[in-house]
């Protein structure tokens, strides 16, 4: 199974990269894919879509636009929910400690992270951010012990 993680650009300019990279690393999920990118109009508002129309949908979209993201795919036993657990609730204040959020954010707007939310907006979001020859096929050396 496989999942969509953006570092937003919060994450980024907190010189948050490694420190969210390593809790995904750790838990023995396997980076498929990963670049460092700026977020165009267009991709922001498809990778958005279900948020069109909210209140915070143009902010949303102007802040994903702002600066440079990381863009990373997941894989392992039950990547979604895994990473989902990892990542806690979409506001910080409100995530509990020892998630990415609870640790690092007291913002629902800057949260650091986004991660789909089940295998259909994994698959939705993926394409939007890389094509299939950016996805590398590999075993982990550590996977039989995961
Ligand atoms: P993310 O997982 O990237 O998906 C949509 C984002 O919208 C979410 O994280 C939040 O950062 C942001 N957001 C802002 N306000 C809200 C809200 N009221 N409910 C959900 N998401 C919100």
């Amino acid at each position: 199974m496989r999942t969509l993680v953006l570092i937003k650009p919060d994450g980024v300019q907190r010189a948050k990269i490694g420190e969210i990279v390593k809790r995904f690393e750790d838990k023995g999920l396997k980076v498929v894919a990963m670049k460092l990118m700026m977020v165009s109009k267009e991709q922001a508002e498809r990778h958005y879509a279900v948020h069109k129309g909210k209140p915070f949908y143009n902010s949303l979209i102007d802040y994903i636009t702002s600066g440079p993201v990381v863009a990373m795919i997941l894989e392992g036993k039950e990547a979604i929910e895994v990473t989902r657990k990892l990542v806690g609730a979409t506001n910080g204040a409100k995530a509990e400690p020892g998630t990415i959020r609870g640790d690092f954010s007291l913002s629902i707007d800057f949260n650091l992270v986004h991660a789909s939310d089940s295998e259909n907006s994994a698959s939705y979001e993926i394409p939007i951010f890389f094509n299939e020859k950016e996805i590398i096929e590999y075993k982990r050396v550590d996977e039989n012990w995961l």
